[in-house]
Protein backbone atom coordinates (compact mmCIF):
# COMPACT_ATOMS: atom_id res chain seq x y z
CA UNK A 1 0.00 0.00 0.00
CA UNK A 2 1.13 3.57 -0.78
CA UNK A 3 2.42 5.51 2.19
CA UNK A 4 0.07 8.86 2.67
CA UNK A 5 1.94 11.75 1.49
CA UNK A 6 2.57 14.96 3.41
CA UNK A 7 4.18 18.02 2.53
CA UNK A 8 7.65 18.23 4.39
CA UNK A 9 9.28 22.15 4.79
CA UNK A 10 13.00 21.07 3.88
CA UNK A 11 14.33 24.73 3.88
CA UNK A 12 13.80 27.94 4.36
CA UNK A 13 14.86 31.64 3.27
CA UNK A 14 14.23 35.21 4.28
CA UNK A 15 15.38 38.68 3.48
CA UNK A 16 14.80 42.11 5.49
CA UNK A 17 15.85 45.27 3.88
CA UNK A 18 18.96 47.13 5.84
CA UNK A 19 17.17 50.25 6.58
CA UNK A 20 15.42 50.75 10.07
CA UNK A 21 12.71 52.55 10.69
CA UNK A 22 13.01 53.01 14.21
CA UNK A 23 10.28 54.55 17.04
CA UNK A 24 13.08 58.10 17.20
CA UNK A 25 12.29 58.18 13.83
CA UNK A 26 9.06 58.10 14.16
CA UNK A 27 8.69 60.36 16.74
CA UNK A 28 10.13 63.19 13.98
CA UNK A 29 7.33 62.27 11.88
CA UNK A 30 3.84 62.14 14.04
CA UNK A 31 2.67 63.26 17.69
CA UNK A 32 4.09 59.44 19.28
CA UNK A 33 6.62 58.38 21.43
CA UNK A 34 8.83 55.25 22.10
CA UNK A 35 6.81 54.64 24.82
CA UNK A 36 3.73 54.18 23.79
CA UNK A 37 4.66 52.52 21.04
CA UNK A 38 6.85 49.72 22.40
CA UNK A 39 4.47 49.30 25.76
CA UNK A 40 0.91 49.17 22.91
CA UNK A 41 2.47 47.01 20.30
CA UNK A 42 5.80 45.95 21.46
CA UNK A 43 7.65 47.38 18.15
CA UNK A 44 11.18 49.07 18.59
CA UNK A 45 11.99 49.21 14.77
CA UNK A 46 11.32 48.07 11.65
CA UNK A 47 12.69 47.36 8.23
CA UNK A 48 12.03 49.66 5.27
CA UNK A 49 12.76 48.68 1.38
CA UNK A 50 14.04 51.53 -0.39
CA UNK A 51 15.12 52.19 -3.49
CA UNK A 52 13.68 53.30 -7.14
CA UNK A 53 11.37 50.93 -8.50
CA UNK A 54 11.97 48.26 -5.71
CA UNK A 55 8.89 46.12 -5.25
CA UNK A 56 7.59 43.40 -3.03
CA UNK A 57 9.09 40.72 -5.83
CA UNK A 58 12.78 42.27 -5.09
CA UNK A 59 12.08 40.81 -1.62
CA UNK A 60 10.53 37.15 -2.73
CA UNK A 61 13.68 36.61 -4.96
CA UNK A 62 16.52 36.53 -2.78
CA UNK A 63 14.56 34.63 -0.03
CA UNK A 64 13.72 31.94 -2.54
CA UNK A 65 17.35 32.00 -3.74
CA UNK A 66 18.49 31.37 -0.26
CA UNK A 67 16.23 28.16 0.21
CA UNK A 68 17.38 26.68 -3.16
CA UNK A 69 21.41 27.41 -2.14
CA UNK A 70 20.32 25.80 1.22
CA UNK A 71 18.33 22.97 -0.35
CA UNK A 72 21.02 22.93 -3.23
CA UNK A 73 18.58 22.82 -6.01
CA UNK A 74 18.62 24.94 -8.35
CA UNK A 75 15.73 27.45 -9.06
CA UNK A 76 14.13 26.10 -12.32
CA UNK A 77 13.46 22.62 -10.16
CA UNK A 78 10.42 24.12 -8.62
CA UNK A 79 7.15 23.10 -10.47
CA UNK A 80 4.87 25.99 -8.34
CA UNK A 81 5.87 29.47 -6.40
CA UNK A 82 2.79 30.64 -4.76
CA UNK A 83 3.67 34.64 -3.08
CA UNK A 84 0.84 35.86 -0.42
CA UNK A 85 1.02 39.65 -0.94
CA UNK A 86 -1.52 42.22 -0.18
CA UNK A 87 1.07 45.01 -2.01
CA UNK A 88 1.82 43.15 -5.12
CA UNK A 89 4.36 45.05 -7.99
CA UNK A 90 1.33 45.76 -9.68
CA UNK A 91 -2.35 44.86 -9.55
CA UNK A 92 -1.81 42.43 -12.46
CA UNK A 93 0.32 40.05 -13.47
CA UNK A 94 0.95 38.40 -10.39
CA UNK A 95 4.17 39.51 -8.29
CA UNK A 96 4.76 35.24 -8.06
CA UNK A 97 4.79 35.85 -12.07
CA UNK A 98 7.34 38.87 -11.99
CA UNK A 99 9.87 36.66 -9.19
CA UNK A 100 9.86 33.53 -11.22
CA UNK A 101 11.05 35.37 -13.98
CA UNK A 102 13.86 37.37 -12.16
CA UNK A 103 14.49 33.97 -10.32
CA UNK A 104 14.89 32.38 -14.14
CA UNK A 105 12.29 29.60 -13.07
CA UNK A 106 10.85 28.52 -16.37
CA UNK A 107 9.26 25.56 -16.00
CA UNK A 108 6.59 26.08 -13.02
CA UNK A 109 3.16 27.79 -13.00
CA UNK A 110 3.15 30.98 -10.36
CA UNK A 111 0.53 32.70 -8.90
CA UNK A 112 -0.39 35.63 -5.69
CA UNK A 113 -2.62 34.86 -2.72
CA UNK A 114 -4.73 37.68 -1.33
CA UNK A 115 -5.19 37.21 2.41
CA UNK A 116 -3.63 39.91 4.24
CA UNK A 117 -1.94 38.39 7.44
CA UNK A 118 -2.53 34.86 6.74
CA UNK A 119 -1.54 35.02 3.08
CA UNK A 120 1.53 32.65 4.77
CA UNK A 121 -0.65 30.47 6.11
CA UNK A 122 -2.99 30.33 2.71
CA UNK A 123 -0.19 29.61 0.57
CA UNK A 124 1.48 26.81 2.69
CA UNK A 125 -1.98 25.53 3.18
CA UNK A 126 -2.05 25.22 -0.83
CA UNK A 127 1.02 24.58 -1.47
CA UNK A 128 0.93 21.57 1.21
CA UNK A 129 -1.87 20.31 -0.74
CA UNK A 130 -0.08 20.20 -4.35
CA UNK A 131 2.50 18.32 -2.90
CA UNK A 132 0.02 15.75 -1.33
CA UNK A 133 -1.75 15.10 -4.68
CA UNK A 134 1.69 13.42 -5.59
CA UNK A 135 1.80 15.91 -8.35
CA UNK A 136 4.09 18.64 -7.94
CA UNK A 137 7.77 17.48 -6.10
CA UNK A 138 8.62 21.01 -5.19
CA UNK A 139 6.77 24.09 -4.14
CA UNK A 140 7.89 27.19 -2.61
CA UNK A 141 5.55 29.27 -0.79
CA UNK A 142 6.18 33.06 0.65
CA UNK A 143 4.54 35.30 2.18
CA UNK A 144 5.89 38.89 1.44
CA UNK A 145 4.58 42.32 2.13
CA UNK A 146 5.62 45.77 1.37
CA UNK A 147 3.80 47.69 3.64
CA UNK A 148 6.16 51.23 3.39
CA UNK A 149 4.09 51.38 -0.16
CA UNK A 150 0.26 51.55 1.87
CA UNK A 151 1.28 52.98 4.98
CA UNK A 152 0.24 56.84 5.48
CA UNK A 153 3.25 58.16 7.16
CA UNK A 154 0.99 61.02 8.50
CA UNK A 155 -1.29 58.59 10.14
CA UNK A 156 0.25 57.52 13.59
CA UNK A 157 -2.47 54.68 14.25
CA UNK A 158 -0.91 52.79 11.61
CA UNK A 159 2.16 53.84 10.57
CA UNK A 160 4.08 52.61 13.60
CA UNK A 161 2.71 49.34 13.52
CA UNK A 162 3.88 48.00 9.53
CA UNK A 163 7.33 47.04 8.30
CA UNK A 164 8.60 45.27 5.16
CA UNK A 165 10.19 41.89 4.28
CA UNK A 166 9.69 38.64 3.08
CA UNK A 167 9.85 34.68 3.73
CA UNK A 168 9.37 31.64 1.72
CA UNK A 169 9.76 27.67 2.74
CA UNK A 170 9.98 24.51 0.07
CA UNK A 171 8.05 22.21 0.23
CA UNK A 172 8.24 18.51 -0.65
CA UNK A 173 6.95 15.22 -0.27
CA UNK A 174 7.57 12.82 2.80
CA UNK A 175 6.47 9.46 3.72
CA UNK A 176 7.20 9.46 7.41
CA UNK A 177 4.70 11.48 8.80
CA UNK A 178 6.81 15.24 8.97
CA UNK A 179 5.54 18.05 7.32
CA UNK A 180 1.92 20.07 7.76
CA UNK A 181 -0.05 17.57 9.31
CA UNK A 182 -3.23 20.24 10.08
CA UNK A 183 -4.60 23.59 9.14
CA UNK A 184 -8.07 25.32 9.70
CA UNK A 185 -8.38 28.19 7.86
CA UNK A 186 -11.33 31.51 8.25
CA UNK A 187 -12.25 34.51 6.62
CA UNK A 188 -15.18 36.82 6.98
CA UNK A 189 -15.37 39.22 4.75
CA UNK A 190 -18.24 41.89 7.03
CA UNK A 191 -14.80 42.76 8.59
CA UNK A 192 -13.23 44.35 5.66
CA UNK A 193 -15.02 47.27 7.32
CA UNK A 194 -12.34 47.65 9.58
CA UNK A 195 -9.37 47.05 7.87
CA UNK A 196 -8.77 47.56 3.82
CA UNK A 197 -7.85 50.15 1.13
CA UNK A 198 -10.52 52.16 -0.10
CA UNK A 199 -9.74 53.03 -3.89
CA UNK A 200 -7.73 51.37 -6.41
CA UNK A 201 -10.01 48.26 -6.87
CA UNK A 202 -12.86 47.94 -9.16
CA UNK A 203 -15.17 49.60 -6.68
CA UNK A 204 -13.13 53.00 -6.82
CA UNK A 205 -11.08 53.27 -9.50
CA UNK A 206 -7.88 55.58 -9.13
CA UNK A 207 -8.68 59.02 -9.92
CA UNK A 208 -7.17 62.64 -8.52
CA UNK A 209 -9.51 62.74 -5.77
CA UNK A 210 -8.96 59.31 -4.37
CA UNK A 211 -5.33 60.62 -4.36
CA UNK A 212 -5.97 63.63 -2.73
CA UNK A 213 -8.44 61.90 -0.14
CA UNK A 214 -5.01 59.26 0.62
CA UNK A 215 -7.49 56.38 -0.42
CA UNK A 216 -4.74 54.63 -1.33
CA UNK A 217 -3.31 53.59 1.85
CA UNK A 218 -4.20 51.32 4.04
CA UNK A 219 -7.03 51.88 6.56
CA UNK A 220 -7.34 50.14 9.90
CA UNK A 221 -9.87 51.23 12.95
CA UNK A 222 -7.21 49.27 15.36
CA UNK A 223 -9.25 48.47 18.00
CA UNK A 224 -11.92 46.81 16.77
CA UNK A 225 -9.37 44.38 14.72
CA UNK A 226 -7.40 43.94 17.90
CA UNK A 227 -10.42 42.51 19.77
CA UNK A 228 -11.37 40.43 16.49
CA UNK A 229 -8.09 39.22 16.24
CA UNK A 230 -7.27 38.38 20.02
CA UNK A 231 -10.36 36.12 19.84
CA UNK A 232 -9.70 34.70 16.17
CA UNK A 233 -6.39 33.87 16.50
CA UNK A 234 -6.56 32.14 19.72
CA UNK A 235 -10.00 30.49 19.39
CA UNK A 236 -8.69 28.73 16.42
CA UNK A 237 -5.17 27.39 17.41
CA UNK A 238 -7.20 26.09 20.71
CA UNK A 239 -9.56 24.55 18.35
CA UNK A 240 -6.00 22.95 16.21
CA UNK A 241 -4.51 21.78 19.32
CA UNK A 242 -8.11 19.82 20.44
CA UNK A 243 -8.59 18.84 16.75
CA UNK A 244 -5.54 16.81 17.28
CA UNK A 245 -5.44 15.60 20.73
CA UNK A 246 -2.84 18.00 21.66
CA UNK A 247 -1.84 20.05 25.09
CA UNK A 248 0.34 23.00 25.09
CA UNK A 249 2.98 20.21 26.74
CA UNK A 250 3.32 18.94 23.52
CA UNK A 251 3.93 21.84 21.37
CA UNK A 252 7.91 23.25 21.29
CA UNK A 253 6.79 26.47 19.37
CA UNK A 254 3.99 28.69 18.63
CA UNK A 255 5.00 30.77 15.29
CA UNK A 256 2.12 33.26 15.65
CA UNK A 257 1.79 36.26 12.98
CA UNK A 258 3.45 39.46 14.52
CA UNK A 259 1.14 42.34 15.06
CA UNK A 260 0.82 43.32 18.40
CA UNK A 261 2.75 41.38 21.25
CA UNK A 262 -0.78 41.74 23.15
CA UNK A 263 -2.28 39.48 20.54
CA UNK A 264 0.42 37.28 20.07
CA UNK A 265 0.70 37.19 24.56
CA UNK A 266 -3.44 36.13 24.24
CA UNK A 267 -2.78 33.65 21.55
CA UNK A 268 0.05 31.98 23.61
CA UNK A 269 -1.88 32.22 27.00
CA UNK A 270 -4.89 30.49 25.86
CA UNK A 271 -3.39 27.40 24.56
CA UNK A 272 -1.07 27.53 27.70
CA UNK A 273 2.45 27.95 26.46
CA UNK A 274 5.22 30.06 27.98
CA UNK A 275 6.61 33.16 26.42
CA UNK A 276 9.94 30.53 26.07
CA UNK A 277 8.32 28.22 23.32
CA UNK A 278 6.74 31.61 21.46
CA UNK A 279 8.96 33.30 18.51
CA UNK A 280 8.89 36.75 18.69
CA UNK A 281 10.43 39.31 16.72
CA UNK A 282 8.02 42.05 16.24
CA UNK A 283 10.11 44.40 17.95
CA UNK A 284 12.80 44.06 15.08
CA UNK A 285 10.73 43.92 12.31
CA UNK A 286 6.99 45.28 13.18
CA UNK A 287 4.16 43.66 11.61
CA UNK A 288 5.26 42.61 7.86
CA UNK A 289 1.58 41.32 7.11
CA UNK A 290 2.47 38.07 5.30
CA UNK A 291 5.78 37.89 6.04
CA UNK A 292 5.68 37.73 9.59
CA UNK A 293 5.14 33.58 10.30
CA UNK A 294 8.46 32.57 7.45
CA UNK A 295 10.35 35.10 9.03
CA UNK A 296 10.24 33.78 12.27
CA UNK A 297 10.89 30.27 10.70
CA UNK A 298 13.47 31.91 8.80
CA UNK A 299 15.75 33.61 12.55
CA UNK A 300 14.85 30.14 14.30
CA UNK A 301 15.56 27.90 11.58
CA UNK A 302 18.82 26.63 13.48
CA UNK A 303 16.88 26.11 17.00
CA UNK A 304 14.33 23.75 15.18
CA UNK A 305 14.47 19.84 15.96
CA UNK A 306 13.17 17.40 13.77
CA UNK A 307 9.83 15.93 15.42
CA UNK A 308 9.37 19.37 16.84
CA UNK A 309 5.67 19.93 16.96
CA UNK A 310 4.78 23.33 15.88
CA UNK A 311 1.72 25.95 15.37
CA UNK A 312 1.61 28.62 13.03
CA UNK A 313 -1.15 31.03 13.95
CA UNK A 314 -2.23 34.50 12.15
CA UNK A 315 -5.30 36.92 11.96
CA UNK A 316 -5.60 39.22 9.59
CA UNK A 317 -7.35 41.60 6.83
CA UNK A 318 -10.00 40.20 5.26
CA UNK A 319 -10.72 39.05 7.52
CA UNK A 320 -8.76 35.73 7.20
CA UNK A 321 -7.94 33.80 10.09
CA UNK A 322 -6.20 30.17 10.92
CA UNK A 323 -3.86 28.27 12.32
CA UNK A 324 -1.35 25.43 11.06
CA UNK A 325 0.36 22.57 12.25
CA UNK A 326 3.41 20.98 11.50
CA UNK A 327 5.92 18.73 12.25
CA UNK A 328 9.61 20.02 11.45
CA UNK A 329 11.35 17.76 8.96
CA UNK A 330 15.00 18.99 9.93
O1 LIG B 1 -1.93 42.57 11.24
C1 LIG B 1 -3.23 42.81 10.79
C2 LIG B 1 -4.20 42.95 11.89
N1 LIG B 1 -3.91 44.12 12.67
C3 LIG B 1 -3.86 44.02 13.98
O2 LIG B 1 -3.95 42.96 14.53
C4 LIG B 1 -3.71 45.31 14.75
C5 LIG B 1 -4.72 45.35 15.85
N2 LIG B 1 -4.78 46.62 16.55
C6 LIG B 1 -3.78 47.07 17.35
O3 LIG B 1 -2.74 46.45 17.45
C7 LIG B 1 -4.04 48.29 18.16
O4 LIG B 1 -5.39 48.63 18.10
C8 LIG B 1 -3.16 49.52 17.76
C9 LIG B 1 -1.71 49.26 18.09
C10 LIG B 1 -3.32 49.82 16.30
C11 LIG B 1 -3.60 50.73 18.56
O5 LIG B 1 -3.49 50.46 19.94
P1 LIG B 1 -4.72 50.69 20.92
O6 LIG B 1 -4.27 50.30 22.24
O7 LIG B 1 -5.92 49.97 20.35
O8 LIG B 1 -4.89 52.24 20.85
P2 LIG B 1 -6.22 53.08 20.53
O9 LIG B 1 -6.46 53.15 19.08
O10 LIG B 1 -7.31 52.61 21.42
O11 LIG B 1 -5.77 54.49 21.05
C12 LIG B 1 -5.54 54.76 22.45
C13 LIG B 1 -5.04 56.18 22.60
C14 LIG B 1 -5.87 57.21 21.84
O12 LIG B 1 -5.85 58.41 22.57
P3 LIG B 1 -7.08 58.84 23.50
O13 LIG B 1 -8.26 58.89 22.58
O14 LIG B 1 -7.21 57.77 24.54
O15 LIG B 1 -6.66 60.16 24.05
C15 LIG B 1 -5.10 57.40 20.57
O16 LIG B 1 -5.34 58.64 19.99
O17 LIG B 1 -3.71 56.26 22.05
C16 LIG B 1 -3.68 57.28 21.05
N3 LIG B 1 -2.75 56.86 20.00
C17 LIG B 1 -1.44 57.12 20.06
N4 LIG B 1 -0.67 57.78 20.98
C18 LIG B 1 0.64 57.83 20.73
C19 LIG B 1 -3.02 56.16 18.88
N5 LIG B 1 -1.88 55.94 18.20
C20 LIG B 1 -0.89 56.53 18.92
C21 LIG B 1 0.50 56.65 18.72
N6 LIG B 1 1.22 57.31 19.65
N7 LIG B 1 1.12 56.12 17.64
Amino acid sequence: MNKKITAAITAVGGFVPEDKLTNADLEKMVDTNDEWIRTRTGISERRILKGEGLATSDMVVPAVKQLCEKRGISPDEIDCLIVGTVTPDMVFPATANIACDKLGIKNAFSFDVSAACSGFLYTLTLGAALIESGRYKKVVVCGADKMSAIVDYTDRATCIIFGDGAGAVLLEPNEEGYGVLDSILRSDGSGSQYLHMKAGGSKKPASIETVLAKEHFAYQDGQPVFKFAVKGMADVSAELLEKNNLTGDDIAWLVPHQANLRIIDATANRMGLPREKVMINIQKYGNTTAGTIPLCLWEWESQLKKGDNIVLAAFGGGFTWGATLVKWAY
